[in-house]
């Protein structure tokens, strides 16, 4: 079963060694990233790859329409392991153009569970609705969706009480948002960085 990913597992694993015959071996002795990367699911926008990063390089946590929902013990798990444990540097919070996700949030279809998991970015949609409903163009005016909900949820992440703490103990931090396009493969920094515990 599944032949041709265990032979490509193969050759890749082969390939990192003979690049670098230390290179498995330094990975089991520690995990040191700099960056956390909350990223969409999206099998297009894979987390190392756009950035051209080597495993122990990105801490990743992935799930749909890359949310950061402050009651998620998942997301804050990972965030909390990777600002008090890992110390990351950088925590970038990376949406995509075109997603389904946040389409799937404001479309007016019903499809269960996932419903309440976009809720976030159906009041994203409210508090930007002047703004989206003026905006004549379906694809723009999603695409700008897709970048406010980045925008919020950088909010969230910085008002995290594990981020919070590392600010008032001096702990060096950055959260950002970032969007990448599919059609482009590049992404956009939305200037948005947060450094401090000023919101
Ligand atoms: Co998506």
């Amino acid at each position: 079963m599944l032949d041709h990913l265990k032979a490509n597992n193969r050759a890749w694993a082969a390939r990192k060694t003979a690049a670098d015959a230390g290179f498995f071996r330094r990975l089991v002795g520690q995990q040191a990233p700099q960056y956390l990367w909350i990223g969409c699911s999206d099998s297009r926008v894979p987390a190392n790859e756009i950035v051209d990063l080597d495993p122990g390089e990105l801490f990743v946590h992935r799930n749909v329409a890359n949310l950061a929902p402050p009651q998620d013990a998942n997301y804050l798990s990972v965030l909390q392991f990777a600002v008090d444990v890992l110390k990351v540097r950088h925590i970038l919070v990376v949406g995509h153009y075109g997603c389904g996700g946040v389409r799937a949030a404001v479309d007016g279809h019903r499809r269960g569970l996932v419903d309440h998991w976009l809720h976030p970015i159906r009041e994203v949609y409210h508090a930007h609705r002047h703004e989206l409903q003026a905006i004549a163009d379906d694809d723009a005016r999603h695409n700008r969706l897709c970048e406010l909900n980045v925008m919020r949820q950088v909010r969230n992440v910085a008002a995290d009480v594990f981020v919070q703490d590392a600010w008032a103990r001096s702990q060096e931090l950055m959260v950002h948002g970032w969007v990448y396009s599919l059609q482009t493969g590049l992404v956009k920094d939305l200037e948005v960085s947060v450094s401090g515990p000023e919101l």
